[in-house]
């Protein structure tokens, strides 16, 4: 067997535990070994392409070079996976993916240096003889476009999912025409390019598809995040299998659609989950007008002692608990697992309320739950719980914000409005937890707080929940 011949069987090995990691990564019980098909996946994947690239003749640089960057690149990945808080995920995936879109760039702008440019005459001669040369002008341009988009999108999102960045959605005069106008001149420069390939070309594409992916992450308000991670984390797939034609490497091929697709469809069930039309978050907030300002007067608020929330939870017979990003700053999922457990020995029957974008990442508030030892069963899903407020006597949000905005139900201004949330103010006493009046992720005030039945506690929710663990 030639060295060609087991690297396509080691590749295609390798596929099929991309496949198992991604089937297993969806259900709680066999994450753990999703994860370790994916790095077998890769290792082997690694191994190949190495073998391959010394099979073809790889020189002693290019070797040691190949040797360098893998050394530097696992390290840095290793040392940031080891020390990124749960709540740094998004932006850490976010940064990830500008990485893939810029590798696809590089890719592409190097196959049109040795073909289009000429560089390399044995490979144009190889291509003319397969009547391919159209095809290899399509897909450098193609995967230059996504790569650039993918690249400058991903840092806006970087840049905004770790505070770098405002938040609210960037409001250019007539910012649909921009998008549209760029995707217009995309096909017309991909048509001409396929024609006469010159460089001036796949610098303008390079130039367009930055803007872009700028523009279109950029418009996106903070509520909408989310989907933008996992639509990026889409790009980012279609940018690598881009590079994998390029490279006429069927891995990378089918490792970027299973990626691709994989995150097309998380954004399409996000969506649906946070009531957002798909096509206009991807179109970068097509038809979603700013919110109104910020400065609506609900009255006043009231505030409690964790002393007072004690004696309401000891007479209580029904308490709900509705986690959020805050629970997560605070690392409050422990005191909360402790308050849990008094609370039911005391005969109180409790539950959770998760959001599904409660938190920083999908999934985030049950792992942290899971985490402390909360039992399974008494975490509800949003739809599960969200009929059962009214007969509830009290519910404590504990660093949530968002994901409990009623205006999101009431207010059709609201840059929230139309997503679904907790109904928490229909229960009979609501305690918020959190340090101060601002908002939340989405930047939007919430009236919940103001409402006759809510109260607040202030401070730090580990503190405040220590706090009342000690007057129970
Ligand atoms: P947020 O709306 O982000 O609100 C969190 C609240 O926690 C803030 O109001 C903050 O108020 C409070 N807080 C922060 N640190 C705290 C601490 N140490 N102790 C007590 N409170 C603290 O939270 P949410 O309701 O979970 O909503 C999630 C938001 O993030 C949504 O807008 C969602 O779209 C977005 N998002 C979600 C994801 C996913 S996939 N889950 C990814 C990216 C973005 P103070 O500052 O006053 O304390």
């Amino acid at each position: 067997m030639t060295i060609e011949s087991s690297t396509q069987a080691a590749y295609l090995v390798a596929a099929l535990l991309f496949i198992l990691a991604l089937a297993a990564l969806s259900k709680h019980e066999t994450a753990k070994a999703g994860n370790n098909y994916g790095i077998a996946g890769m290792a082997i994947a690694l191994l190949a392409t190495i073998a391959l690239a010394i099979d073809r003749g790889i020189d002693a640089i290019g070797l040691i070079l190949l040797g360098i960057a893998m050394v530097v690149g696992g390290a840095i990945g290793l040392w940031r996976a080891r020390v990124v808080e749960m709540t740094g995920m998004p932006e850490l995936i976010a940064i990830l993916h500008s990485f893939v879109g810029l590798a696809a760039v590089l890719v592409g702008w190097s196959g049109y240096l040795q073909v289009e440019g000429g560089s390399d005459p044995i490979e144009v001669a190889h291509l003319i003889s397969q009547g391919t040369l159209g095809i290899h002008h399509a897909e450098v341009f193609i995967g230059v476009f996504i790569g650039a988009v993918t690249f400058t999108g991903s840092i806006v999102a970087f840049g905004k999912l770790s505070g770098r960045m405002n938040t609210n959605p960037m409001v250019l005069p007539g910012k649909n025409l921009l998008n549209i106008g760029a995707l217009v001149a995309f096909v017309a420069l991909t048509v001409w390019f396929c024609i006469s390939p010159t460089i001036w070309l796949l610098i303008a594409v390079t130039i367009v598809a930055l803007a872009l992916g700028w523009h279109l992450v950029a418009s996106i308000g903070g509520g909408d995040m989310p989907v933008v991670v996992s639509m990026l984390n889409s790009y980012s797939g279609w940018a690598a299998a881009a590079s994998g034609f390029l490279l006429e490497n069927d891995l990378l091929i089918i490792t970027g659609a299973l990626v691709g697709s994989s995150g097309a469809y998380l954004s399409y069930i996000m969506c649906r989950a946070m009531n957002r039309s798909f096509i206009s978050v991807i179109a970068g907030g097509f038809g979603i007008e700013a919110g109104p300002s910020q400065d609506t007067d609900y009255g006043d608020h009231r505030e409690v002692s964790a002393e007072q929330v004690a004696e309401l939870l000891r007479s209580a017979k029904s308490v709900i608990i509705t986690p959020g990003y805050g629970m997560a700053v605070a690392q409050a999922q422990y005191g909360v697992a402790e308050l849990t457990r008094k609370l039911r020995d005391n005969g109180t029957t409790v539950r959770f309320g998760i959001h599904p974008v409660a938190g920083r990442l999908p999934g985030h508030m049950n792992v942290l739950l899971a985490e402390a030892k909360v039992p399974y069963d008494v975490v509800l899903e949003m739809d599960e719980i969200n009929n059962d407020f009214t007969d509830i006597d009290v519910v404590l949000v504990i660093g949530a914000n968002d994901t409990v905005n009623p205006a999101a139900e009431t207010d059709p201004s609201s840059p929230i409005a139309g997503m679904p949330v907790l109904r928490v103010w229909n229960a009979n006493d609501v305690i918020i937890f959190k340090r101060s009046m601002a908002s939340g992720y989405a930047g939007v005030q919430n009236p919940l707080f103001f409402r006759e039945n809510s109260a607040m506690l202030f401070g730090d929710a580990k503190d405040r929940v220590e706090d009342i663990l000690k007057a129970l």
